[in-house]
Parts: structure tokens; C-alpha cells; sequence
């Protein structure tokens, strides 16, 4: 049974968390893994800091580069650009798998991330990076990998919709609700990165790029945010039967002059209040992927939150720790050689 040697880069909303489950599953998550889940350390910038969980005093370093060397899997959960970007390469050039839910940086700087890793063998995984606790990336990627995507739609940010479902259904103002959003944990460091736009602009980056199988460049999304919504406008779409939503929109489109391309667009957009999309209330997410054969899948879930993103972010270092005992892409079964089959009998059935 090999010990796997796992460094934790950020204990915020989501870092925290990650310790948190790792503290209360971890047995298990190794069972299911092969291997032993070590967490050797946490790089924070304040170690006097509060915490939401308990994390032992002598986990926690602001020396992340150390932490960094001799690590099997690093999970970067510190955000923005740098010096994030640094520490992944730092990562993957010493062979070690990185799990991210830096979707700014997966936008920005994804080519040059995944080369790295492509050239010793090492693997970036980023499931929680778009929609937070909702499995989007692995579908597109994997199991949409034999049809032809043709448009994707979807409420990718959860601190406007938080902030709009507000507006919508307590008259409460943008600010109001922003400060809730932040106190929860949904915003980003910088809430401007939400409101703005940018966010969802980011993520819509990265499912267009998945989904159409090119690289979609952040400054190529048009990006609308929404803090030129009013409360006029808000009332007005109720009564008319609509909620607006900000919405993601990732297209296969041919042009006027007959090229075909990729259009990746977000904006505020008016949703009938009949339409499944409007059901998509506080900080839940949803995407809608329409696909030439498999026709419309829909995705629901938490796309915030410090526990819920805390589950794609461990499901991705469970990946990277069968990777390194089994090799290959990490789809090993379950190992659940010691929980027992329940006769039916025992079983409440509710439905
Ligand atoms: P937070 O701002 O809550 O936490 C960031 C953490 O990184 C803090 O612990 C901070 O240390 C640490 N940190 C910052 N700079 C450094 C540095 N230079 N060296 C070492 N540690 C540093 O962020 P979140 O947890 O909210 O987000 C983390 C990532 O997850 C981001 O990429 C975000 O976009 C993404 N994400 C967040 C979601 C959410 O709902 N919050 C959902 C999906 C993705 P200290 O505590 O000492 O200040
Ligand atoms: N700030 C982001 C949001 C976090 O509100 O959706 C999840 O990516």
C-alpha cells in the first residue's frame, strides 16, 4: 500500500474544507484510491489566521515552495494568477499531479499548464474550476468525447445568481446581497471578478474549449456582468413572466460569410419564468450541454460554496492517487471490499 504525499496550497472557503473531509474520510478515500493519503502540509499566507476547520498548528507553512518538493499530488486552492501559476509549474515540473479549481488561471494560462504537465508524464485536474461541486469537465471531456456538442447554456456563477434570485425574490439590493454571498464563502477574493462578469467569462472559456475541442481565448468571450441591473428591470421581467439570469452561452455557429466557429458569450438575459433555467435558485448552477446524439443533458448542483466545491476538488485527487498506483487516466473501481451488501429487507423504501 503506497503512501501518497499530498500538499495543500490554501485553507480559505474551499481549502479548509478540503482538510475538513480529508480529516473525516480519509480512511476511506484511500481505500477507494490504493493508496495511503498523506497530507504533509498547508500553505497559507497567515498561520495565526482563523480557520473554518481544524487544521493542526504544524500542518500549516507559508513556505509553499518547500511544501511543493517531494510532493506525490499538490492541490492548489489559493486562486488568481499568481503566484499560483508558478506553484503549478513548480508542481508539475517535479513530476507531481495538481489537482485546481483556479478556473482564472485554467482561462488565462490552461495551454501552457497542460503542456508542462504533457511533457513529464504528469496530469492537471480542474473538475472543480467550473460549477464547483457539479461534474462538468469529465462529461465534456470524456464521456461527450464521441459526439459532436453543438451549444451550451448555463448559469456558471453562483454569486449572481445568489445576488439576482435576491433581487428577484426580496427586493434586496446588489450590495446586500453581495455582502451575504461573500459571508458564505460563493464570492471570489475579489467579488468584482463575479459581479463583473469575468468569472463566468472564464468558465465559459473552458467548456467552449472542451466542448469544441479548441482553445477558446478568455479575450475572445463577450462578457456582460451584472451590476447595471436594476431593481426596475427585475420587477419588470416578474411581471412579465421572466427572471433574469446571467447566463453562459457556448455555441457552434457559421457565420454570415459561411465560416464556421465557436461563440462563447456572457450576459444577463431574460428567462422565461417556465423554462427549466429559472428553477435555478441562490448559488446552485446549471448546464445545459446539446449534443448531436446524445440531445439535451442537463447538470445541476452546487457551483459554490467551501464543502461542495470541496467534493470535485477530492474527487480529483482521488483520480490522481489511483494514477499513481495503477497508471493511466485514474478510472480505477471503487475498492468497497469491507462494506457489506444490505439485505433488502433493511432498507427504507421511500420511493
Ligand atoms: P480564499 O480566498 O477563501 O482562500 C485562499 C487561500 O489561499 C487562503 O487560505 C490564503 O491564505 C491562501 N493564499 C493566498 N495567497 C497565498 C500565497 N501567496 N501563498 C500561500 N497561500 C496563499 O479562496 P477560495 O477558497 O474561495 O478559492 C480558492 C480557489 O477555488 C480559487 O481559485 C477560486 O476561484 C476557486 N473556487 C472557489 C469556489 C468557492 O465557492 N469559494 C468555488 C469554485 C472554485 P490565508 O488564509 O492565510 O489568507
Ligand atoms: N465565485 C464563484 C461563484 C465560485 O460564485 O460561482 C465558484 O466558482
Amino acid at each position: 500500500y503506497r503512501n501518497l504525499r499530498v500538499a495543500l496550497l490554501g485553507a480559505g472557503s474551499v481549502g479548509a474544507q478540503v482538510v475538513a473531509l480529508l480529516q473525516k474520510h480519509g480512511d476511506e478515500l484511500a481505500q477507494r484510491a490504493g493508496a495511503g493519503l498523506e497530507l504533509v502540509g498547508v500553505a497559507v499566507r497567515d498561520v495565526d489566521a482563523p480557520r473554518t476547520a481544524d487544521i493542526p498548528r504544524e500542518l500549516l507553512t507559508t513556505d509553499a515552495e518547500a511544501l511543493i518538493v517531494g510532493a506525490d499530488v499538490v492541490i492548489e486552492l489559493i486562486g488568481g494568477i499568481e503566484p499560483a501559476r508558478t506553484y503549478i509549474l513548480q508542481a508539475l515540473n517535479s513530476g507531481a499531479d495538481v489537482v485546481t479549481a483556479n478556473k482564472a488561471l485554467i482561462a488565462t494560462h490552461g495551454p501552457e499548464l497542460f503542456a508542462a504537465a504533457e511533457q513529464v508524464g504528469a496530469q492537471l485536474f480542474y473538475e472543480a474550476a467550473v460549477a464547483g461541486a457539479i461534474p462538468i469537465i469529465r462529461p465534456l471531456r470524456d464521456s461527450l468525447a464521441g459526439d459532436q456538442v453543438t451549444r451550451i447554456m448555463g448559469i456558471v456563477n453562483g454569486t449572481t445568481n445568489f445576488i439576482l434570485d435576491r433581487m428577484d425574490t426580496d427586493g434586496e439590493g446588489l450590495e446586500t446581497a453581495l455582502a451575504t454571498a461573500t459571508e458564505l464563502g460563493y464570492a471570489e477574493a475579489d467579488p468584482t471578478g463575479d459581479i463583473e462578469g469575468f468569472d463566468a467569462a472564464q468558465k465559459a472559456a473552458i467548456l467552449a474549449s472542451l466542448a469544441f475541442h479548441t482553445t477558446v481565448p478568455i479575450d475572445s468571450v463577450h462578457r456582460e456582468g451584472i451590476t447595471s441591473v436594476t431593481a426596475e428591470q427585475v420587477a419588470s421581467a416578474r411581471a412579465a413572466g421572466f427572471v433574469i439570469k446571467l447566463l453562459a452561452i457556448c455555441e457552434r455557429l457559421t457565420d454570415a460569410s459561411g465560416t464556421e466557429g465557436v461563440s462563447a458569450r456572457v450576459y444577463p438575459a431574460l428567462v422565461p419564468r417556465t423554462h427549466p433555467l429559472a428553477a435555478v435558485r441562490g448559488a446552485k448552477n446549471a448546464v445545459f450541454v446539446e449534443a448531436e446524439a446524445a440531445g439535451d443533458l442537463m447538470f445541476y448542483g452546487a457551483g459554490a460554496g467551501g464543502i461542495e466545491t470541496a467534493s470535485a476538488v477530492l474527487g480529483d485527487l482521488v483520480s490522481a492517487a489511483r494514477r499513481h498506483v495503477i497508471g493511466g487516466p485514474g478510472i480505477a473501481e471503487s475498492n468497497h471490499a469491507d462494506l457489506p451488501v444490505l439485505p433488502i429487507s433493511s432498507v427504507t423504501t421511500r420511493y
